[in-house]
């Protein structure tokens, strides 16, 4: 017999970045990546642990389930892949040949999978790819109607969409084909600047703002050609993602003048101009694209998914530039948030349910994940001898506040865990921003990455107009926006005339680790309703040192995934330079923890991300 309130899981899995989540009636109960149980960053395999999770959060077993969503059309995908391939060969016979038996295996047989992983009997739906991505940005969003906008790689076909939401309804209105893709184009760069493919997407942007955009011509002229209304058609010319196992070929290379830079070599002005050039012109295709979204649907506020929509800078300038009022960006924007968007799915659309969170933000903070009591977290301590100390919240926070003013860069691990890529004060690290060597030390001693990596600021809510150039929330740490004129540091001469990563050791601002060289900051914004206990940190420090600001990055390092147990989040701890460990309730100094030790030199085992 069906429960009154149907309990409904998601699951995205086999492609990039597996996940499930788990619906009550229309309330998200829990949701978490793969790729934080197996601690294999973007696993895609079947997210056995998250279902379990999932289920374990509820009290569920997997008969139990009402209904199962599948976050894309396998067949479709399937279709799609073999089309290129077949219309390419017989070059594209050697990728075909080893992605084949994989697609075969895995997606074909999704429903037999499914049944035979989860032991289900129910009914099993299927949503296309771009409208999980769509869900996902709409029904869990504060507004009754709204644009939608995905834009990822690619799904099945799509790789655009335009569509609109309306109370438990969405529709698709326009779509971007196959090979034709935003997301396929940065990629491109990443693979072409030595990065990886879906990982190093983050660094292209990153990398921007120190360079020159001059290369943005050459890439309308030659790779793209982008029509007023942000549709486009890539000349395929140039690229070899249908063909080959590589992004981009000989005719790339000869455009810009070499082959792809190799990883982990010297960065130059060069490639710094090519990341500031497709980040131009990406933003100008999402900017064009929002405009379209809004005379197709004539609403003021817009809704965005997919994984392009991570792309905070691009997301900043539409709210600033763009048509809209409001925007609203699904945290787990990448294909994780696809198995929260098919659930959502059968909830809205299937059975017709209400939309539970009337004008609110249904996310919850995306604290979706695991949370683990003061007992077990007690217990894995002494299991490996930790010397900790047990505090009441106000100490605590008060104590970290004091540690932070010092310099000294805290572990913070707080209740449930975040879903999406990005790190919300559940798992982060904690630093104070305003000073100006935080950024290359965290980089380099904590995170071991790249020095240019920038950091992020989070803001108490309330003071955000006061540091940066925005005026609404921005919870999930996705939009982009200038630092305040008056908290900015005249340069002198000679460091204006300085290039490239040069311009890093500048003191840039007041809240310099967070300042970005091009004087931007990618905001977070904390509400004592949504965390309570991170901002009271933030409000503690803020009455410490007149700074409402922190710096907030992911509690890993580089190549892993983020930390999830108290157990990660300790030998995370251990292996950096992380000076204090919040592990709530308890605080952990690094100087009183016996000596850590592993077999092995972790790092090796650690890909390169
Ligand atoms: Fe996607």
């Amino acid at each position: 017999m069906e429960s009154v309130q149907p309990y409904i899981l998601g699951i995205s899995a086999f492609y990039h970045d597996s996940a499930a989540c788990l619906l009550r009636g229309g309330e998200i109960v829990a949701a978490a990546q793969e790729e934080r149980f197996t601690r294999r960053k973007g696993d895609a395999s079947f997210p056995r642990n998250s279902v379990d999770f999932c289920l374990g959060r509820a009290g569920l077993r997997a008969d139990e389930l009402d209904y199962i969503g599948f976050y894309d059309k396998p067949l479709l995908k399937f279709e799609r892949i073999l089309e290129s391939y077949l219309g390419v060969a017989p070059r594209g016979l050697r990728s075909f040949l080893m992605a084949g038996p994989l697609w075969i295996k895995e997606k074909l047989f999704m429903d037999r999978q499914l049944r035979g992983e989860l032991d289900f009997e129910g009914d099993i739906f299927y949503a296309e790819h771009h409208e999980s991505h769509a869900a996902s940005a709409f029904f869990p969003s504060p507004f009754r109607e709204a644009a939608i906008l995905t834009m990822d790689g690619v799904g099945e076909w799509a790789t655009t969409a335009i569509g609109r939401g309306s109370g438990n309804d969405l529709e698709l209105l326009q779509e971007l084909h196959w090979p034709d893709s935003v997301g396929l184009l940065y990629s491109a760069f990443t693979y072409y600047l030595g990065f990886k493919i879906n990982f190093g997407e983050y660094k292209v942007m990153g990398l921007a703002p120190y360079g020159e955009p001059r290369f943005v011509q050459t890439i309308l002229d030659e790779l793209i050609d982008l029509k007023e209304d942000g549709s486009f058609k890539l000349n395929q010319r140039y690229f070899s993602y249908l063909t080959g196992l590589t992004m981009t070929n000989g005719a790339f290379d000869r455009l810009f003048g070499g082959p792809p830079r190799k990883p982990e070599t010297l960065l130059t002005q060069r490639d710094m101009d090519l990341a500031r050039s497709v980040q131009e012109v990406c933003e100008e295709i999402m900017l064009r694209m929002a405009r379209t979204a809004h005379r197709a649907t004539g609403l003021p506020d817009l809704c965005m998914a997919g994984g392009v929509a991570l792309n905070c800078v691009g997301n900043g300038r539409i709210l600033r530039e763009g048509p809209f009022e409001r925007i609203w960006i699904q945290p787990a924007a990448g294909d994780a948030g696809g198995a929260l968007g098919v659930a959502q799915l059968v909830w809205q659309r299937h059975l017709k349910g209400a939309r539970p969170n009337g004008g609110r933000d249904a996310m919850k903070g995306s604290y979706l994940g695991p949370d683990y009591s003061p007992a077990e977290i007690r217990e894995y301590l002494d299991s490996v001898g930790a010397v900790y100390e047990r505090m009441e919240p106000d100490a605590l926070v008060r104590r970290t506040a004091g540690l932070l003013a010092e310099q000294k860069v805290i572990g913070w691990f707080v209740g449930r865990m975040e879903f999406g890529p990005r790190a919300l004060g559940a798992r982060s690290i904690l630093g104070d921003p305003r000073d100006s060597r935080m950024q290359s030390e965290m980089n380099l001693k904590i995170k071991f990455r790249e020095s240019f990596r920038p950091f992020a600021p989070s803001v108490l809510r309330e003071r955000v107009q006061d540091y940066f150039e925005l005026d609404v929330a921005s919870p999930y740490m996705l939009l982009v926006s200038p630092v305040r004129d008056e908290l900015r540091h005249e340069l002198t001469e000679e460091q204006d005339e300085l290039w490239g990563m040069n311009r890093l050791n500048v003191r840039r601002s007041e809240i310099s680790a967070v300042t970005h060289v091009d004087y931007s900051a990618r905001v977070q914004t904390v509400e004592r309703e949504i965390n309570p206990e991170y901002y009271d940190l933030l409000a503690a420090f803020e009455e410490r040192t007149g700074c409402a600001v922190l710096v907030n990055t992911s509690f890993n390092v580089r190549g892993e995934p983020i930390v999830c147990t108290p157990e990660d989040a300790y030998r995370c701890f251990m292996r950096t330079g992380i000076d204090h460990l919040v592990l709530w309730p308890f605080l952990l100094s690094k100087a009183d923890q016996p000596e850590w030790t592993e077999e092995g030199d972790w790092r090796e085992q650690v890909p390169l991300d």
